[in-house]
């Protein structure tokens, strides 16, 4: 069975009280279960995972390899400064789908640097929690499956 790792960076944690106006009201734990729900309908494994640390981050795709057959990463802030991210996704090869629940490139321009873009296989931002399906259904497309 098709198996992807939903993985969330720093202070995603705080969804649904964190800025709201910008990042919506859904929870991490919400934004959890739609991901499982989905990927039952899709016939998929989808595994969640978050931490606020970068070298856990680093650790979580590594330990990817393998294990998943692609990863729709969150990475927050770590977005627009780890190149250890970038540095990952390319050593472990697997299929990256960079997610934000914001539009980064409507906001201040900090935040349209991204270092993951380059490694990712596209990027799905703005469109809120609704995003993370998106992004799955984007990254099952990828591999050869039907969405
Ligand atoms: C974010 C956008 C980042 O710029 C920010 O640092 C986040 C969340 C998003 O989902 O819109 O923490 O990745």
């Amino acid at each position: 069975m098709t198996s992807v790792l939903v993985l969330n960076g720093p202070n995603l944690n705080l969804l649904g009280t964190r800025q709201p106006e910008i990042y919506g009201k859904t929870t991490l734990a919400d934004v959890e279960a739609m991901c499982a729900a989905h990927g039952q309908t899709l016939g998929i494994q989808v595994t969640c995972l978050q931490s606020n640390h970068e070298g856990a981050l680093v650790d979580a795709i590594q330990d990817a390899k393998g294990v998943y057959d692609g990863v729709v990463l969150n990475a927050g802030a770590y977005t627009h400064t780890s190149i250890a991210l970038h540095d990952a996704i390319v050593g472990v090869e697997l299929p990256v789908v960079e997610l934000h629940l914001s539009n980064i490139h409507a906001r201040e321009t900090f935040r349209h640097t991204s270092f993951i873009a380059p490694v990712a296989v596209g990027m799905i931002c703005g469109f809120g929690a609704r995003g993370y399906i998106l992004a799955l259904d984007a990254l099952i497309g990828h591999l050869g499956g039907t969405s």
